[in-house]
């Protein structure tokens, strides 16, 4: 039996670590998919550093473990295969451009939309991979994928 669960307090079980799969497995192919506690999550490892976060994009719940990676504005980002919202790994953050209308020939600049994907912890102990979700209280626009009737993503 998980130690970190107690009969008293079934709650603690969505706060206990789970075993997703072995460092070297996702060191190979870059990424991996896992149900945590009846959750569905992405982990990616990406330059040297593991991010998880919830599989189905916040936007309209794009399959996130499909998406390519890329830079923008020094940030490294999943870009939704869907409609191309882009995410940052670390945080959960929508990034998009903007520009001054008064001023059109201003660059764009990105900016963010705040936390939008829920991010969950990652962490590596005897080459194993563990996640541990999010005790964040707040809402976050990807719960609404998470849960409910949306949370089941086909992905083969
Ligand atoms: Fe991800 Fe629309 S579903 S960008």
């Amino acid at each position: 039996m998980d130690p970190n669960v107690s009969v008293q307090n079934p709650e603690k079980k969505e706060q206990s670590s789970v075993c997703v799969g072995r460092e070297d497995d996702i060191k190979k192919s870059g990424r991996m998919t896992a149900v945590v506690h009846d959750r569905e999550v992405v982990i990616f490892y990406h330059k040297g550093e593991y991010h998880a976060m919830d599989i189905r994009c916040y936007h309209s719940g794009g399959p996130l473990h499909l998406g390519e990676i890329e830079d923008f504005d020094g940030r490294s980002c999943i870009v939704c295969p869907w409609h191309k919202y882009k995410i940052t790994l670390a945080t959960g953050e929508g990034l998009y451009q903007s520009i001054n209308p008064k001023d059109p020939s201003a660059k764009p600049k990105w900016c963010s939309k705040g936390l939008k994907q829920r991010i969950h912890t990652v962490t590596v102990d005897n080459g194993n991979i563990y996640v541990t979700l999010s005790k964040e209280t707040f809402k976050c626009d990807s719960d609404f994928y998470a849960t409910g009737d949306f949370k089941v993503i086909q992905s083969s």
